[in-house]
């Protein structure tokens, strides 16, 4: 038995020049849980050319969703920028990862911080039930360099308030924060400098870092996990793993040298 899905886009979005989003059909046998993510990609010469991408889109949506980055030469990022409805793309079966709410301790306000396509998963995340049953508040923290590159924004802050089930949860529980380093926007600033100096929390309105309530999702480059972990260690937070929740959890954001 094969471990792919063979799925079909069902739209794209192109952000920016470096930034899209798309969806494919989902086989009805695939379950996953939110935050998690998988191998997906395309036939190349016959064979499989795949890259792990966190689920955007919920674990009882009917549809898939991804959000990509498009580098020049990357071997399937060049290709799948081009993806046209219809197209056939190759989706894995076994979904992994380690930001899942199962492997947080119970809190009081969550903290989902993503830089660029590190918010893929945590758009997964907010509109997960649970989420809303275990934080009071949740607040998603998304860094990037240019406004533009601020993806799902609009979503987040216009409909997801909307939503016939979520929406009462997300109006009062969630928080969105989005932050910009390299041109003038509302906020400013990288995630640490945000976090050190307290100025998230006085933007957002809510109590400074409780070591004993917040517990925090991570998902970004390298460096801004290796620099939030050294933040965290240093007030005392473990990291969780599967099998052994703790105060926060971290996931590379998957990008495509
Ligand atoms: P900056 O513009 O100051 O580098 P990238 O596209 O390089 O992954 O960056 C996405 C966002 O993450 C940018 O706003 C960038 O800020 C920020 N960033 C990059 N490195 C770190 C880091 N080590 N810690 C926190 N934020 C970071």
């Amino acid at each position: 038995m094969s471990n792919f899905y063979e799925e079909r886009v069902l739209s794209v979005h192109h952000w920016t020049d470096t930034l899209f989003s798309f969806t494919t059909t989902r086989d009805a046998s695939f379950r996953f849980k939110n935050g998690q993510f998988t191998m997906i990609g395309l036939k190349v010469d016959e064979k499989p050319l795949l890259r792990a991408y966190s689920l955007a889109s919920t674990n009882y949506d009917e549809d898939l969703e991804f959000f990509s980055i498009k580098v020049p030469d990357g071997p399937l990022t060049s290709r799948l920028q081009n993806l046209k409805v219809g197209d056939p793309i190759i989706v894995g079966k076994k979904a992994v990862g380690t930001l899942v709410l199962d492997n947080l301790k119970d809190g009081k306000r969550l903290f989902l911080l993503g830089t660029g396509t590190g918010l893929a998963p945590f758009l997964a995340l907010i509109r997960d039930p649970e989420t809303y049953e275990r934080y009071r508040q949740v607040v998603l923290v998304h860094g990037c360099r240019q406004v533009a590159e601020l993806a799902y924004g609009e979503r987040i802050q216009s409909e997801l308030p909307q939503d016939e089930f979520l929406g009462e949860a997300i109006r009062n529980q969630l928080t969105y924060y989005p932050t910009v380093t390299r041109e003038p926007f509302r906020n400013r600033g990288r995630i640490t400098d945000l976090l050190t100096s307290g100025q998230l929390f006085s933007d957002i309105g809510q109590p400074g870092f409780d070591p004993e309530g917040d517990r925090f999702m991570l998902c970004g480059s390298p460096q801004m996990l290796a620099d939030l972990k050294a933040i965290f260690e240093e007030r005392g937070l473990t990291e969780g793993n599967t099998g052994e929740p703790g105060d926060y959890v971290i996931e590379k954001a998957f990008v495509e040298k």
